[in-house]
């Protein structure tokens, strides 16, 4: 079954372009509805437009708090996916914190890519906390969105080597690598239904 989807985004959008090229290459059965970036001006949008996709720009910095930003972050997405049901929330590099207002408004549905073994090394500069903790081993994960940060149940991961030579670019670049397999096969094992997500977070 075609899988309906929205990407949040803030940077560069390389997760999504991956997206976008499963989607073209006929690897992921997906209808992207909306790209939607907190900040104006970013790479992502610039991809999304070019693949065609609708994108808007929602800045947290128009809102008083996270809860009315996301009141309207909600209203905004619902209005997008129109009446399905069986949508997802992709957080492809979304450095926004999310509010329980919206994880129930798609309750099991919003889904992150981080690039590290969760539950290793969470928040901001995941490479750099790998690089300096000295493990031989690390990788990406796609998980569930829940109110922790990178809580949420995992999905699936992909294992890359940490080198000697590594710092948190390097290490970073072999991680991205592997987060562009990874996600669009996650969210394609959805639309087969052979990854069947829970009805609550
Ligand atoms: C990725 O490393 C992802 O794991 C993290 O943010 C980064 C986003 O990169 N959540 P991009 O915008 O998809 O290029």
């Amino acid at each position: 079954m075609t899988l309906d989807l929205v990407v949040l985004v803030s940077g560069s959008g390389t997760n999504l372009q991956a997206i976008l090229d499963a989607i073209a290459g006929k690897r992921l059965d997906a209808r992207l509805h909306l790209v939607l970036s907190n900040k104006p001006g970013v790479k992502a949008l610039d991809r999304a437009r070019a693949a065609g996709i609708a994108t808007q720009v929602l800045s947290h910095k128009d809102f008083a708090n996270r809860q009315a930003y996301d009141v309207e972050l909600v209203r905004v997405l619902r209005a997008a996916l129109g009446d399905s049901k069986h949508a997802c929330v992709v957080l492809a590099g979304f450095m926004r914190i999310l509010t329980t207002i919206f994880l129930d408004a798609f309750p099991g549905r919003v889904i992150n890519i981080h690039p590290s073994l969760l539950p290793s090394f969470p928040g901001v500069n995941a490479q750099q906390q790998a690089v300096s903790h000295g493990v031989r081993i690390s990788g990406c994960t796609v998980h569930l969105v829940d109110a922790g940060t990178d809580t949420g149940r995992i999905l699936a991961q992909a294992a890359v080597p940490v080198l000697a030579s590594d710092d948190e670019h390097t290490l970073g670049a072999r991680i991205l690598e592997q987060e562009h397999q990874l996600l669009p096969a996650v969210l394609q094992s959805i639309a087969e239904g052979k990854l069947v997500l829970p009805e609550s977070h």
